[in-house]
């Protein structure tokens, strides 16, 4: 959930902070950077964001070093101070390193070099790994840290100099980390963002690798064995615009505004528009070939994507199925085996969680189909197949277009599934959705001009209030609760997402007239039922602010505010109707001056279970 970045070459220290400032949407509690000058390791950490840090210390005096690593931490072991910034260094301060990961042996490695003498200085796990290296240090640099990872348990990304040597190694274990190659410099960071103003081209290590990077060139090798191994080297394909505002103020609100070319590349890439086909129709009918059940997983956003799939599964399908959050799905998994597929959804690919319910249903022989963003990431590595949402990088922790990418990529499987015999249960209506989501890119672009004047006055009249209830039914089930997930996130106000039907079993108790409900109320087949609910919410004289279809009267006499969206196939409107949702949650934590791109305790990437 951290960042690193490294760099050897010259103007080294200029790169880790053009790539911290990149990376601290991965987590940004403190920051911090070591450089090797005159045979000496300077390290300048803060408990600040990297914008702070910049401002308040002076780097000239490292800026001609060519050796140089750099974090922006998350804290997990120990609280958000200098010292539990990251780097951090051995004994003598020849030594330092970084690290994106939890080492659960801390406790018992921890006492094991106190008894040895060392000097520790902070409350972090990372602290260790630094003095674990210094005691097998002989002069070679990556043969100490192979050494040294192999006393650790628990996921670890690291980037280590010494003062001994222009050099950097690194190791990886269930933590992303990448090698870039660049003209005359070599690159480490943990995500390819925080270096495609430098480069293209990366080396993606493998869990279990350790590397070695000079000047001159870089050695992989396997930990356990010593043995050199060897990795591709391969070119990504985001450019560095799509990682930049670009004249908006703030990632989220961009990356709202891109939905509608995203969802266009995303659905593009999965149906063929001049005969209405699934485009990966033949890799999808293999991974389906006599399954029985769907086991959805994933955390957060995607997680309510899922929830989508499942309706869609149901809808258009006879197969049995599963739905659960990642991080509680080891604890008590559903039954897997060869005929299920397991289909995993991420923007990062990098969930920690998510990524555990891969490994577990593999060990268990089932058939793993991931949707993702991120075409170099872990969980595609993983996959049987991965179907790609194609948003580009998502920076705003919020994550806005990835989710509606996500549903686009959902409803284009379960569009074909629908037509595959044995499993689907209409062809026509597979048929129909294909259609229908030709034209989602334009009714997203419609619902967001809709939504502009709207959410002014929603937010205005809104945003000092303590809590919201979300409530939706059906397919729009998930959509209050990515509407309230999103608000809470960004604003810091407390929302709860409820299925409508609920309302009566216990929240109704909260209805009162300064108590808001957000609720979808679309013509859909739920409709009348949530026109009931919302006369319920009424007749207690609770403000409703709806979402809306357009033009329908009634919802605009029964309620205080709407928020039109344009009229779309049912298994389509989570897309359009979440995105007043999210605009509206946008406009009221920047009208509580909440720092919308990085909401407080939050990372984008939860990498650490
Ligand atoms: O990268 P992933 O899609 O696996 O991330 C899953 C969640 O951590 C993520 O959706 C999170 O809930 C977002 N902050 C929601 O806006």
């Amino acid at each position: 959930m951290c960042g690193i970045v490294g760099c050897i070459g010259n103007g080294a220290v200029e790169v880790v902070v053009e790539g911290l400032k990149r990376l601290e949407y991965r987590g940004y509690d403190s920051v911090g950077i070591a450089a090797l000058s005159k045979n000496r390791l300077k390290v300048v950490k803060d408990a600040i964001k990297v914008e702070q840090f910049l401002k308040r210390y002076d780097l000239s005096e490292i800026s001609d070093t060519r050796l140089a690593i750099g974090h922006t931490r998350w804290a997990t072991h120990g609280i958000v101070s200098e010292e539990n910034a990251h780097p951090h260094s051995d004994c003598k301060g020849r030594i330092v390193l970084v690290h994106n990961g939890i080492i659960e042996n801390h406790h018992e490695l921890r006492e094991r070099l106190l008894k040895r003498g060392h000097r520790l200085r902070s409350d972090t796990d990372t602290e260790l790994i630094v003095h674990l290296v210094e005691e097998n240090y002989k002069g070679d640099l990556l043969e100490a840290v192979r050494v040294a990872v192999g006393s650790l348990v628990g996921s670890f990304a690291l980037a280590v100099i010494c003062a001994d040597k222009e050099e950097m190694v690194l190791a990886k274990r269930m933590s992303p980390l990448v090698i870039g190659i660049g003209d005359g410099m070599i690159f480490a960071a943990s995500d390819v963002v925080a270096l495609l103003e430098r480069t293209k081209r990366f080396l993606f290590l493998e869990d279990g690798d350790c590397a070695r990077l000079i000047p001159k060139g870089i050695q992989v090798v396997d930990s356990e064995s010593g043995r050199e191994v060897e990795r591709r080297v391969e070119t990504v394909v985001w450019n560095v615009e799509d990682a930049e505002k670009e004249g908006y103020p703030h990632f989220m609100l961009k990356e709202i505004y891109e939905q509608p070319r995203a969802l266009q590349q995303t659905i593009g890439a999965h149906i063929d528009g001049a005969n209405l086909s699934f485009r990966q129709a033949n890799e999808v009918e293999q991974l389906f070939e006599g399954v029985r059940k769907v086991s959805f997983v994933a955390c957060g956003t995607a997680y309510h994507a899922c929830v989508v799939g499942s309706y869609l599964l149901r809808d258009f399908t006879r197969l049995d199925y599963s739905c659960d959050v990642a991080s509680e799905f080891r604890y008590a998994p559903p039954p897997l085996d060869e005929k299920t597929v397991l289909i995993a959804v991420s923007q990062s690919g990098e969930t920690a969680d998510t990524l555990a319910a891969v490994r577990l249903a593999k060990e268990r022989s089932a058939r793993v189909l991931a949707v993702c963003n991120v075409r170099t990431s872990t969980l595609v590595r993983l996959a049987d197949l991965t179907l790609f949402t194609l948003a580009g990088p998502e920076i705003g922790v919020a994550s806005t277009k990835a989710y509606t990418s996500q549903l686009a990529v959902l409803c284009a499987l379960f569009s074909h599934l629908a037509t595959f015999a044995g499993i689907g249960l209409d062809k026509r209506d597979g048929e129909l959705l294909r259609k229908g989501l030709l034209g989602l890119p334009m009714r997203v672009r419609q619902a967001l001009e809709a939504a502009e004047e709207v959410t002014d006055r929603i937010s205005k009249e809104f945003f000092r209030s303590q809590t919201f209830l979300y409530l939706g039914r059906k397919y729009n089930f998930a959509t209050a609760y990515e509407g309230a997930l999103k608000l809470k996130e960004i604003s810091y106000i407390h929302a709860e997402g409820y299925g409508a039907g609920e309302m009566k079993h216990g929240p109704i108790a909260l209805v009162q007239p300064d108590y808001p409900t957000v609720a979808i109320v679309v013509r859909d087949s739920v409709y009348e039922k949530m026109l009931s609910n919302v006369e319920e919410i009424k007749a207690r004289k609770g403000p409703v602010i709806a979402v809306s279809s357009v033009n329908d009267e009634k919802v605009k006499r029964l309620t205080n505010f709407i928020m039109e969206v344009p009229e779309v196939s049912e298994p389509l409107y989570p897309a359009v109707c979440v995105v007043p949702l999210q605009l509206l949650s946008y406009k009221i934590a920047t009208l509580r001056g909440c720092d919308v791109d990085k909401p407080r305790n939050l990372a984008k990437s939860v990498t650490v279970e």
